[in-house]
């Protein structure tokens, strides 16, 4: 597995090596990839997780080399990308990272096994993952993932919150589209246990106003309402999202639930389309993922699904001409 340490990074490796994602009994080897100039501050890490005398932990490989590595991977979380300040939106990273996600996407493609789960979650997420699977031809592109767990766990907790129930008395939000703030957060179909019975989130939350508008907005501009209070971008919660996605990639769904992530769009029954990385409803099983099909869309859900579509085509696009430049 590869990771790079920026703060996410650091929050993640300490949850991966002590078996929350891969299992409690899977032995783990991390090899950490980041640019030169960061190779003394990953000898700290190292350091750090040695100190921590966890029995899974196998080795750890610092690296600066990408056929260190991407060599044989398992499963690569492709954190490290341009990250966003205060009044960027995450597409204006499009040009520096498409360099970054082709030349990651060229060495999966190169030194990688052929069955390596990829997570991406460098922003502009979808549109890099997009790029690193269009530059790692010879590995299919059901492996790749990016990360709108996020936002999923996100939706989730504020039903939770609104309704004064534990988060995981809800279930089945469905995040749409790109990890943007065009993303659609979206409860038609989402379940909420309200104090022993199970009711739509409609119902339990008994205002429809809040669910069409503040919540949406909410939940789309998450990402940026912590980056303004804390003067750098969320860090916890997404590396608790990342542990969440690969668990579910590893270990499957629980029954009857689907979770959000943006996987490749291909003969979609929603009509999304094709060859854009788009979060849908999936459920996983033996690492594999089906979209949950025949989710019935309204006008309301329709008009904003199309919306992040248009959105996700225009990044697609324009990433393609830097691609070719
Ligand atoms: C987030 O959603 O918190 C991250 O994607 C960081 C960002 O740029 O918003």
């Amino acid at each position: 597995m590869l990771l790079t340490p920026v703060a996410i990074a650091y929050s993640l490796l300490y949850s991966i090596a002590k078996g929350d994602v891969f299992g409690k009994d899977q032995p783990i080897i991390l090899v950490l990839l980041d640019i030169t100039p960061m190779l003394p501050v990953l000898d700290g890490v190292v350091m750090e997780l040695q100190d921590c005398a966890l029995p899974l932990l196998r080795e750890v490989i610092p690296t600066d080399k990408v056929e260190v590595g991407f060599k044989d991977l398992d499963a690569a979380i492709l954190v490290g990308s341009m990250p966003r300040k205060e009044g960027v939106e995450r597409k204006d990273l499009l040009k520096a990272n498409v360099a970054i996600f082709k030349t990651q996407g060229e060495a999966l493609e190169k030194y990688a096994k052929k069955t390596v789960k990829v997570l991406v979650v460098g922003n502009p997420a979808n549109t890099n993952c997009l790029i690193a699977s269009k530059s790692a031809p010879s590995i299919p592109k059901e492996n790749f993932s990016c990360l709108t767990r996020l936002d999923h766990n996100r939706a989730r907790s504020q039903v939770a919150m609104r309704v004064g129930v534990p988060s995981d008395c809800v279930k089945n939000v469905i995040i749409w589209g790109n990890h943007s703030s065009t993303q659609y957060p979206d409860v038609h179909h989402a379940i909420v246990n309200n104090h022993g019975k199970e009711m739509s989130a409609f119902d339990a939350v008994n205002d429809e106003s809040w669910l069409k508008g503040d919540f949406i907005t909410t939940v789309q501009q998450r990402g940026a309402a912590v980056i303004k209070a804390r003067k750098l971008s969320s860090a916890m919660s997404a590396a608790k999202a990342i542990c969440d996605h690969m668990r579910d990639i590893w270990f499957g769904t629980p029954d009857g639930e689907w979770v959000s992530m943006g996987i490749y769009s291909t003969g979609n029954s929603y009509g999304v389309p094709n060859d854009l990385m788009y979060s849908f409803p999936v459920m996983i099983k033996n690492k594999t993922w089906k979209v949950v099909d025949g989710l019935a869309i309204n006008d309301f859900s329709r008009g904003k699904m199309d919306g992040t579509a248009a959105e996700l085509v225009d990044e697609r696009d324009t990433a393609l001409t830097f691609l070719g430049a």
